[in-house]
């Protein structure tokens, strides 16, 4: 990506610190930072820090500078705004539209993307002025991030906290990438994701497994949530992914245990995301105590037989047309593919959206240092109705916004 300008506003609350983190990762993803605190920033993180982060001096008012009119060009200037954390007096200040020290006037005079990281208490993050405020700064298209849910500043716990840096910087790069990409469009649709690859015990200590990393779902949950969405995830195995802000996350193991988390929570959803890599087999008999390696090198090897697992996508479509699921209006599956003597990916996928049913197909070319680990993807995506699509080559972050502009369309066109 062609390096962007970006403004990092920081505003006084106790997440202040992992703003640092935020500017380190967008510095070294090869940006020109400015960091804009707050007075009360700057209680809880001193500027030297921002400075020597950033490679800018910070100032926090409007008289600084004042031959380089700061608290009108930062925000002129800027390819993206990103507040992190936003209290909820900043995010009061913002919807007043008052300008009253730079990080203020900056939002004025943005014409950029402006992404909000909340961070407060949960009784202020639910109180009916915060609650109002977010919503007018979503409707006039800023980018509010929901807040995790977790440890707060003292001993208590809820919903409020500053998402993870790593999370507040993949969206400022989904925005840089596609300024269009977080609508507030979901509002009010249940989404049931799937993610990450399911383990199939051999024995105590070892198991079946796959190369999924969870990261194209996590992304899907990740996009969905911040589109407005509720999302549940249940998320098998992942390369030690965090939960993503905002959603409610159920964490499985093994393909039996994703059917019935899935049978649990699919009534309610309107949308089914299976994006997990469930095995297709596992050990017909689990021992329950490990399989020894004789000492005798000419010893027989055990064999292990294998028994199919249930087909959950295939599944779910077939308690849809039974009427099970009345709430279900999509229902999107992902496929990872390789072409071979029969046909090519697409010939497979064809053939795969044929079997399973689904509304909507995500398809995948796998293959060394594809699809599976990395962090960038591409593919197509297969309508029932027989259209097709490309998905351009970039993050996975990026590929789920375009899977959820699909969904929502799909959903729109009445066909959900
Ligand atoms: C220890 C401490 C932690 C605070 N944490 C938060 C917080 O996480 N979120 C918040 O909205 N306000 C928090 N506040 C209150 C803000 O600092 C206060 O509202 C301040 O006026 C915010 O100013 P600013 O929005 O200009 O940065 C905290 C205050 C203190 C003393």
């Amino acid at each position: 990506m062609e390096p962007k300008r970006i403004i990092v506003g920081v505003a006084g609350g106790i997440a202040a610190y992992k703003a640092a983190t935020v500017v380190r990762q967008l510095t070294e993803a090869g940006h020109s930072v400015r960091v804009v605190p707050t007075e009360s920033a700057l209680r809880f993180v001193g500027a030297a820090t921002f400075e020597a982060l950033s490679g800018h001096p910070v100032h926090t008012g409007v008289w600084d500078d004042v031959h380089e009119v700061p608290h009108v060009r930062f925000g002129q200037d800027a390819d993206l705004v990103v507040v992190a954390p936003a209290t909820a007096d900043l995010l009061a200040r913002a919807v007043a539209g008052r300008a009253d020290d730079l990080l203020t006037a900056t939002l004025l005079t943005a014409r950029c993307p402006v992404l909000f990281a909340p961070a407060m208490h949960t009784e202020m993050w639910f109180h009916p002025a915060t609650v109002e405020n977010v919503a007018t700064l979503r409707r006039r298209g800023a980018i509010v991030l929901e807040p995790a849910s977790g440890r707060l500043t003292g001993a208590d716990t809820g919903a409020g906290r500053l998402p993870e840096a790593e999370e507040i910087t993949t969206f400022a790069q989904l925005l840089l990438a596609r300024s269009d990409a977080l609508p507030y469009d979901l509002a009010g649709v249940k989404v049931l994701v799937s993610a990450g690859g399911t383990r199939e015990p051999i024995d105590p200590v070892r198991f079946i497994g796959n190369r999924s990393s969870g990261k194209q779902g996590y992304a899907m949950a990740r996009v969905l949530a911040q589109r407005g969405a509720e999302v549940t995830l249940i998320a098998g195995h992942t390369v030690g992914l965090i939960d993503p802000a905002g959603v409610d996350v159920v964490h499985i193991s093994s393909a039996a245990q994703l059917k019935d988390a899935v049978s649990k929570h699919a009534p309610d959803a309107h949308v089914l995301v299976m994006a997990a890599a469930v095995a297709d087999f596992r050990p017909t008999q689990m021992q329950t105590s490990k399989i020894k390696k004789s000492a005798d090198p000419d010893a027989p090897t055990p064999a292990i037989e294998l028994t199919r697992t249930e087909d959950v996508l295939a599944g779910a479509v077939r308690a849809r047309a039974d009427g099970q699921l009345p709430n279900m209006r999509a229902i999107v599956g992902f496929a990872a593919e390789t072409g071979d003597d029969n046909g090519d990916v697409l010939h497979h996928a064809r053939a795969k959206l044929r079997r399973k049913g689904c509304d909507l197909l995500v398809v995948n070319a796998v293959g060394e240092n594809r699809a599976f680990e990395v962090d960038n993807n591409d593919g197509w995506l297969l309508a029932a109705d027989g259209a097709e699509s490309a998905l351009e080559h970039g993050s996975k972050t990026l590929m789920a916004s375009r899977i959820v502009d699909a969904i929502v369309a799909f959903l729109r066109s009445g066909s959900g």
